[in-house]
């Protein structure tokens, strides 16, 4: 087993795009790190060039130790898993799963002995003799895991392995995953561009945009501690409400001001870096359910609550969903689908709208006012040029 490290790694295709800027990266013995963003961010570029199917146009790439920039993929000692993981119509799931082994001209006895291991690790011990066309969806799924356990590699690499699957059976199976890699404890670099897979799956997340590693910690830091704005908003759903606001006041008494609203936040810290940004313009974050309606939240000070409209109402059974307008600029973050979208504040007044996430016990009504208590404690405050977490 083994660790991998990436070190400024760029990718430059032949036709000059540039898919990853200086991406590093180290991943532990033994970890489960996730690479999530969105869609043409660069992270099949990034797996496919530790796998070494994409050359490595500056930077350096070690696992285990070793530097294997030139190294021949087949040589790198890694297991790929693809979203496209075309297993062989005609032969049994024995065969299928065993089949780099033969080409590898292991032993029979050898090949056989792999294969019914991983087939027990992966309850597949009786569907040996079976084709892939009387599997199920999931089955097949770990047919192709069993390929890449056999090989007993070093490291995993999956692009993306559950989006053929069906929304169930992609939960069944991001659990069964996880817990699989846990028990093997080789280390692995999984893609996905679904945060909610990515959150529950990885020991760390990497967050990738534009080719750009934004963050790398766990989920919960992430999800607690953003770096920037854009990791903000990718994680999390609903997604984080950003602001264009500001904050006034002092630092006794500041004030966060979302549009018309003004809310009280807590006396700023000697030497807390949002002191340099009284009175200047920022973003303000707000996660969904640090808004509560103030029929639950009886308690909440006068001097934090926002009112609005119900403009959409979601019931979950767990919880409602409330969609609301708010007069204040709404900050829009610039991802690798958007190319096109302008980055900073909303122009359009249709999209400053903001969610909440009440309890489901709130009496909120389609089309009624609804008054929330905010906890402004858990603001998020990012740079409005950067767009950089103050803390
Ligand atoms: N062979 C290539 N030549 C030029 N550009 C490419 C090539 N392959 C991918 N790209 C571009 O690189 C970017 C990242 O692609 P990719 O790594 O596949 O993204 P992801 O897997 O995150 O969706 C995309 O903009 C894509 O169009
Ligand atoms: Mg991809």
């Amino acid at each position: 087993m083994a660790g991998l490290t990436l070190e400024n790694i760029n990718k430059i295709y032949p036709n000059g795009f540039q898919a990853t800027y200086d991406i590093s990266l180290d991943v532990e013995d033994g970890e489960f790190l996730v690479l999530v963003g969105p869609s043409g961010c660069g992270k099949s570029t990034a797996l496919r060039m530790i796998a070494g199917l994409e050359d490595i146009s500056s930077g350096k790439l070690t696992i285990g130790g070793r530097v294997v920039n030139d190294v021949e993929p087949k040589d790198r000692d890694i297991a790929m898993v693809f979203q496209n993981y075309a297993l062989y119509p005609h032969m049994t799931v024995a065969d299928n799963i065993g089949f780099a082994l033969k080409l590898a001209r292991l032993p029979k006895t050898e090949i056989s002995e792999r294969v019914n291991k991983a087939a027990a690790i992966l309850d597949l011990t009786d569907q040996l003799d079976r084709k892939p066309g009387q599997l199920s969806g999931g089955q097949r799924q770990r047919v192709a895991m069993g390929r890449a356990i056999v090989r007993q590699p070093s490291a995993f690499l999956m692009d993306e392995p559950l989006s053929n699957l069906d929304a169930k059976l992609r939960v069944a199976m991001r659990a069964e995953i996880a817990a699989l890699q846990h028990d093997l404890g080789v280390t692995t670099v999984y893609v996905t561009h679904d945060q909610v897979e990515a959150m529950t799956m990885g020991d760390r997340v990497a967050v990738l945009n534009k080719g750009y590693l934004m963050q790398v910690d766990t989920p919960q830091d992430l999800y607690d501690r953003p770096d920037n704005v854009f990791v903000a908003g990718f994680i999390g759903s609903p997604s984080m409400n950003l602001v264009a606001g500001r904050l006034e006041g002092t630092p006794e008494a500041p004030v966060a001001v979302l549009g018309a609203e003004r809310i009280s936040i807590d006396p700023l810290a000697e030497g807390s870096a949002l002191r340099e940004h009284l009175n200047t313009d920022l973003v303000i974050g707000l996660r969904p359910e640090d808004l509560e309606d103030v029929v639950i939240a009886v308690d909440a000070p006068a001097d934090r609550q926002i009112t609005a409209t119900a403009r959409l109402v979601e019931s979950l059974g767990s919880e409602i969903i409330v969609h609301f307008p708010m007069d204040a600029p709404q900050y829009i973050v610039e991802d690798a689908i958007d190319d096109d979208a302008e980055k900073g504040l909303g122009k359009d007044e249709e999209t400053d709208v903001y969610v909440a996430r009440l309890s489901p016990r709130s009496p909120v009504r389609n089309g009624a006012e609804i008054t929330m208590a905010v906890d402004s404690s858990r603001f998020h405050y990012f740079d409005l040029a950067t767009g950089n977490a103050i803390r």
